[in-house]
C-alpha cells in the first residue's frame, strides 16, 4: 500500500526508510502517525531528517507510539525523566562508547522496548554513524536444520557485562551520562531465540552479543560456540542498514527486528543524542 501523507525512500538493500514530508514539532494527525508506524514496521528503521525537537516535543511524539519503556541503568533528564542523553565528550577517547557493542535495547527486560527513538543534537564533523542489522534476514538465511534446532531454544539475557559490578562504566567513563551499575544487573531473563514479532508476525533471530550471555540450561562455555556463530551471522554485511546522521535527524528503530551498534570513530569530537524507548511485548516464540 502506498503512502498518502509521507514520502518514504528505501535506504539500503536490507531496509531502512527515509521519511520526508512531516514536521513532528508541529504535531502529526492520526493518519500520518499510522503511516509513520507502517513505514517503521516495513523498513525496520526510519530516519526523519530536519526535525528541530526539544525534549518536550521528543517526549510528546514518542508517547504517540506507546507507553514509555523503563530505563534501567541510565537516568533520564530532570525535566523529562523518559528522555536520556547519550553523550560522548570530545576529550573522552576511550574505546568505550554507549551502545558500541551489538545489541537490541534492554533485551534482558521482561518486556524489552519495541521502538527506540534517537534524536541528533550535536554531531562530529564526520563519523558517529549507527549501524543496524536486519534480524528477519538473519533468521531467514539460516538453514532449515539450524532453524529447527534453534526453534526450541531460549537465550539468557543479562545486563551483567555492561552494567554489573565489574562494568567499565564504574570507572566514570562517559561522565556526561548518568549511568548506574550494580548487583541488579546480574539478573537473567530467558527469551526465545526464534522470536515472532507481535505486530508483523514475522520471525526474527533474537540473540545479541551485548546481552545474550548463554543458552537456557547450559553454561556459558557450553553455549559459546553456537552463540558466537549466531552473533557473527546476525551482523553479516548484507543485513546492515547504516544511518549517517545529520543534526536534527530523528531515527526510530524496531528492536524486535534489528540489532544496532554506535560506531566509535570520532575521537576528539563531541556527540550528543537524546533517546526515548517505547515499551514492547513479552517476546513470543515463533
Ligand atoms: C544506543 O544504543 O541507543 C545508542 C545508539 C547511538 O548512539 O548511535
Amino acid at each position: 500500500m502506498r503512502y498518502r501523507r509521507i514520502q518514504v525512500r528505501q535506504m539500503c538493500g536490507a531496509g531502512g526508510g527515509e521519511i520526508t514530508g512531516v514536521n513532528l514539532a508541529a504535531g502529526v494527525d492520526d493518519e500520518t502517525l499510522a503511516e509513520i508506524r507502517r513505514a517503521l514496521l516495513e523498513n525496520l528503521v526510519v530516519t526523519i531528517p530536519d526535525q528541530p525537537l526539544d525534549d518536550s516535543a521528543l517526549a510528546a511524539f514518542s508517547a504517540r507510539l506507546g507507553p514509555f519503556g523503563i530505563e534501567p541503568f541510565v537516568e533520564g533528564s530532570e525535566t523529562h525523566p523518559n528522555v536520556i542523553a547519550v553523550v560522548k565528550e570530545a576529550d573522552e577517547t576511550t574505546r568505550f562508547n554507549f551502545g558500541g557493542n551489538w545489541h537490541s535495547d534492554w533485551s534482558f527486560q521482561d518486556t524489552p522496548p519495541s521502538f527506540t527513538l534517537l534524536h541528533a543534537r550535536e554531531l562530529p564533523p564526520v563519523g558517529g554513524d549507527t549501524l543496524f542489522a536486519n534480524q528477519y534476514l538473519a533468521w531467514e538465511s539460516l538453514s532449515a536444520g539450524m532453524q529447527r534446532m534453534l526453534s526450541g531454544l531460549r537465550g539468557m539475557h543479562s545486563a551483567r557485562r555492561p552494567y554489573g559490578p565489574q562494568s567499565v562504566f564504574r570507572q566514570g567513563i562517559l561522565r556526561s551520562m548518568k549511568i548506574r551499575t550494580g548487583e541488579e544487573a546480574l539478573a537473567e531473563r530467558a527469551h526465545p531465540i526464534a522470536r515472532r514479532h507481535g505486530e508483523t508476525g514475522r520471525t526474527a533471530l533474537f540473540a545479541n552479543r551485548g546481552y545474550t550471555i548463554r543458552l537456557e540450561d547450559m553454561t556459558e562455555a557450553e553455549s559459546a560456540g553456537l552463540l558466537d556463530y549466531l552473533h557473527e551471522h546476525s551482523i553479516r554485511p548484507e543485513f546492515i542498514i547504516r544511518v549517517v546522521w545529520r543534526p536534527g535527524m530523528l531515527t526510530i528503530w524496531d528492536n524486535r527486528a534489528v540489532q544496532h551498534m554506535a560506531v566509535n570513530d570520532y575521537h576528539g569530537h563531541r556527540r550528543e543524542m537524546h533517546r526515548t524507548t517505547i515499551k514492547g511485548e513479552e517476546p513470543l516464540a515463533a
